[in-house]
């Protein structure tokens, strides 16, 4: 059962703030013979083996991953739940991606049926991915909503998402209203927020699909529940702003259309934030608000690439996420290695260390739940996975060279997908052999 004591033992790391370089070991801990404790679904210690082992809870399993590497779970910031049969599919940019596959395909969730089967696929392929914590947007339908959190609660996942809000400029079938999109937003809070592991987050989709009144109702539901996030789009591709601009005319910017609904703040994610001006990266800063870096999307819908290095040195909190199903894959592994190119591109290298720390701990402070996840801390919930840097046959052939933790964490993140996630453990119960 899962009161029973467990110990993981293997290679393990885990990060206490972001390095920048392998010479920062402040920031991170890493044990080559390693173990997590686990018990009643958390993190009850964490350091080296042979420190562990001389005082172990009576009955404790020992479970050996050695020669793997252990490490918190991945976290997905920015996804759609409703766009698992969308990945792949062969479309112009954004505004035709969405009218042509995206809107179609999510008028299908009026069906909780529907909801229910894409759920199981759903989360199997996080899990597989290592991702043991995501941030969706469901569809605009509450009961896509239902079908996203039971899926998570009989996984025992935490995870975010809500009804995407959006009231013009789409299929009238998956349009609601300012106030229906307000009633039932409230009535998904009441009834998901705070239920098991689940966080509530305020959808609208973006400027386009929202008319002011449901911007400002959106706002409101962020001012009644100040402890739920909020999540939407800004600045990721060309034509989007200058349709948004003739939407919202008065504005000084895309995101001055958000500020003035008052939808800015700590808790509020912003979608890929590529083609942002100066005065919105001060806008970003001065409130806190998280711009969410979405790299295989970024690339396969030919909207940009991300500034890392501005937006940072703008003082703008950052994320990463796949964004399925703009993005390509479920992978962190896949989406760090792509990121990397798009900072390659700019100039910018990223070090492994930094990419690993991004995907883990960085993605738990952009959502303020590093006390809970992200890390392997004692205290915080037994999300954890087992990394294998030589999973497939090119990988083991160039892991006979590696020499060293950022090595292997870039081999990982350059040849590395689903196959090297050896075990991922959600709330302490081995989940992925189960899939
Ligand atoms: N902007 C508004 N909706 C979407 C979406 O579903 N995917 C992406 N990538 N951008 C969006
Ligand atoms: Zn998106």
């Amino acid at each position: 059962g899962n009161n029973k004591a467990k110990l993981l033992r293997g290679r393990v790391l885990t990060f206490s703030s972001e390095p920048k370089a392998p010479e920062d070991t402040h920031a991170y801990r890493f044990e080559q013979d390693g173990a997590v404790l686990v018990q009643n679904g958390k993190i009850t210690a964490t350091g080296s083996y042979a420190e562990l082992a001389k005082s172990l809870p009576e009955g404790t399993v020992t479970v050996d991953h050695r020669p793997h590497l252990i490490c918190a779970g991945f976290i997905d910031t920015h996804l759609h739940f409703p766009q698992a049969q969308v990945i792949g599919s062969w479309a112009d940019q954004l505004l035709d991606w969405l009218n042509d596959y995206t809107f179609p395909e999510e008028t299908r969730f009026h069906d909780k049926a529907h909801g229910d089967h894409i759920a199981k696929g759903f989360y199997d392929a996080l899990i597989s991915n290592g991702t043991t914590t995501a941030v969706a947007y469901c569809s605009s339908q509450p009961n896509s909503v239902d079908a996203y959190f039971e899926e998570a609660a009989r996984r025992g996942m935490l995870m975010l998402g809500g009804k995407t809000m959006m009231d013009r400029n789409a299929p009238e079938a998956l349009c609601d209203t300012a106030q229906l999109g307000y009633d039932d937003s409230k009535a998904l809070i009441a009834k998901w927020h705070g239920n098991g592991r689940a966080h509530y987050t305020i959808t609208p989709r973006f400027a386009i699909t929202s008319t002011p009144e449901q911007l400002e109702a959106a706002g409101t539901l962020l001012k009644e529940h100040p402890d739920c996030h909020l999540q939407t789009h800004l600045s990721e591709n060309h034509n989007e702003i200058a349709f948004t601009r003739e939407l919202y005319p008065e504005a000084d910017h895309y995101l001055g259309v958000y500020e003035k609904y008052g939808l800015l703040g700590p808790k509020s994610l912003f979608g890929h934030c590529i083609h942002l001006t100066p005065h919105e990266h001060d806008l970003m800063a001065e409130t806190d608000s998280v711009a969410v870096f979405c790299p295989t999307s970024n690339l396969f819908l030919g909207s940009g690439l991300f500034d890392k290095k501005s937006v940072e040195n703008a003082g703008i909190r950052t994320a990463v996420a796949t964004d399925i199903g703009g993005g390509t894959s479920y992978s962190m592994l896949r989406t760090l290695d792509e990121g990397y190119k798009i900072l390659q591109l700019q100039r910018q290298r990223m070090h492994p260390l930094t990419a690993f720390y991004w995907a883990t701990l960085g993605n738990s402070k952009a959502l303020g739940l590093s006390d809970k996840i992200g890390t392997l801390d004692e205290g915080t919930d037994a999300d954890i996975i087992v990394l294998n840097g030589a999973a497939t046959q090119p990988m083991a052939l160039r892991m006979e060279t590696v020499k060293s933790l950022s090595e292997e964490l870039f081999l990982l993140q350059t040849l590395g997908d689903d196959r090297c996630i050896v075990e991922t453990y959600i709330a302490g119960i081995p989940s992925k052999t189960t899939v």
